[in-house]
């Protein structure tokens, strides 16, 4: 059956979506806009009075640009890997150019391929030796898998409060929650964010502390004039299934100390790769790799047209990374101003969602972890804020055309002001 015909389920969002018109297709460059724009207009011919969670019609009839794209690059790329057998081997062509390719973006540092984003962390600190007995910090709100991968190899998560500014930890807090026993500190970059990364490297060096860098919301940025992962003594990348290179799984470490490359390498190979990432997978992550550049360059611009655009009303903040760098956006922060304290934030979703945006709420963040799992040194209040008020816009609409990124800032105000009624 043809799948424009069928009703879509977002799994990111738990959201359904109309079917497609056939004719639709999908390719690298055009998406849903003109089609959305066409259907809404004659939709709104008949004068929207009302938004679509108060029973108008949606402004996104067909929902959000599904992710990934139908692209020819990855149609090609499947279809050699079929032609040359390759799909079926454990390791060959595909592995190793993708290693290659990634090891260019990235100061040409080891790399090695594996499951998932949140097993590369786990990976790191294994090669950094931290375990039982050792402290790690890490932002009290961040991707829960994180904790999970210190408490993994025994370590004690130390927890440190944001920057509401970048989403990232707060450098200038590090010298409060480090102990004689701290021997590491994860860092992510989130949201569109960036992280402080000189301050954290510069505060690392001087106590001896390592730094695992985590770029899986964030591959290819730059921060401070270095790709995002390269200020770490191992960088970690994620290509899970909505993520910016998607291969449904899969993730990667990186370092420039071959030391710890060899643990990692010794750790994993339990009679075999224990925790390998497929040839398939190599195969279709190529052409992404070769079109990440440009496509984080188009997400950023539209990132920023829809801040400028959104900012008037200042229903919501958004977050600018670009003091640090250049971001790249999995996730794109739409934050409740105090114009918006009588909306809560599961109307605003609800209410976003019914009109075809793909949101959610943010990271739950690790507040409520008991002391007997994590050490608290210090109060968290904009770690425990970030995580009550945040709602996070999914990547894929940041690739549509202007029109449409005015539209979903147009809609964004319409929403927040028929709300706040
Ligand atoms: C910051 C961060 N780190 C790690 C991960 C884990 O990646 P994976 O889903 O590949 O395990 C994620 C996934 O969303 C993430 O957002």
């Amino acid at each position: 059956m043809d799948s424009s015909s069928q009703w879509r389920f977002s799994a990111t969002s738990g959201m359904l979506f109309a079917p497609r018109p056939s004719k639709l297709r999908w390719n690298s460059t055009s998406t849903s806009s003109t089609d959305n724009r066409a259907l809404r207009d004659r939709l709104l011919a008949s004068k929207r009075s009302q938004i679509a969670f108060q029973g108008g019609v949606p402004v996104f009839p067909h929902g959000p640009p599904p992710w990934p794209l139908q692209d020819d690059a990855i149609r090609r790329a499947l279809q050699a890997a079929l032609d040359d057998g390759s799909w079926a081997q454990y390791r060959g062509r595909h592995d190793e150019h993708l290693v290659r390719s990634l090891a260019a973006l990235h100061e040409n540092r080891e790399f090695r391929l594996c499951a998932t984003g949140t097993v590369a962390v786990e990976l790191a600190l294994r090669g950094l030796l931290v375990g039982s007995g050792d402290e790690v910090v890490v932002a009290a709100y961040d991707f829960a898998g994180n904790f999970r991968a210190i408490t993994t190899v025994g370590a004690t998560p130390v927890l440190i409060d944001i920057e509401p500014s970048s989403y990232s930890l707060d450098a200038s807090l590090l010298a409060e929650v480090v102990s004689e026993k701290t021997r590491a500190i994860v860092v992510s970059h989130l949201h569109g964010g960036l992280a402080d990364m000189p301050a954290i490297r510069g505060f690392a060096d001087e106590h001896g502390i390592a730094v695992v860098e985590d770029a899986c919301q964030a591959p290819g940025a730059m921060v401070a004039g270095r790709r995002a992962g390269c200020w770490g003594d191992v960088g970690v990348l994620s290509f899970g299934g909505s993520k910016l290179l998607s291969a449904g799984r899969g993730g990667a470490i990186h370092s420039a100390h071959a030391e710890v490359m060899q643990r990692i390498r010794i750790y994993s190979e339990q009679g075999n790769d224990a925790y390998a990432m497929s040839e398939l997978q190599a195969a279709v992550l190529l052409p992404q790799v070769e079109q990440l550049d440009e496509r984080n360059r188009r997400r950023a611009k539209a990132a920023q047209r829809l801040a400028t655009l959104f900012k008037k009303e200042d229903w919501m903040s958004t977050l600018d990374g670009r003091a640090r760098g250049e971001p790249a956006y999995y996730k794109f922060v739409l934050r409740p101003t105090a114009k918006l304290s009588s909306v809560d934030r599961e109307t605003l979703i609800a209410a976003l969602r019914a009109e075809g945006i793909e949101v959610g709420p943010g990271f739950r963040g690790f507040l409520n972890r008991s002391s007997r799992r994590c050490r608290k040194p210090t109060e968290l209040p904009r770690a425990e804020l970030a995580a009550q008020e945040t709602i996070l816009l999914h990547h894929p609409i940041l690739l549509e055309d202007e029109p449409t990124i005015a539209l979903l800032a147009e809609t964004l105000d319409e929403v927040c002001a028929a709300l706040s009624i």
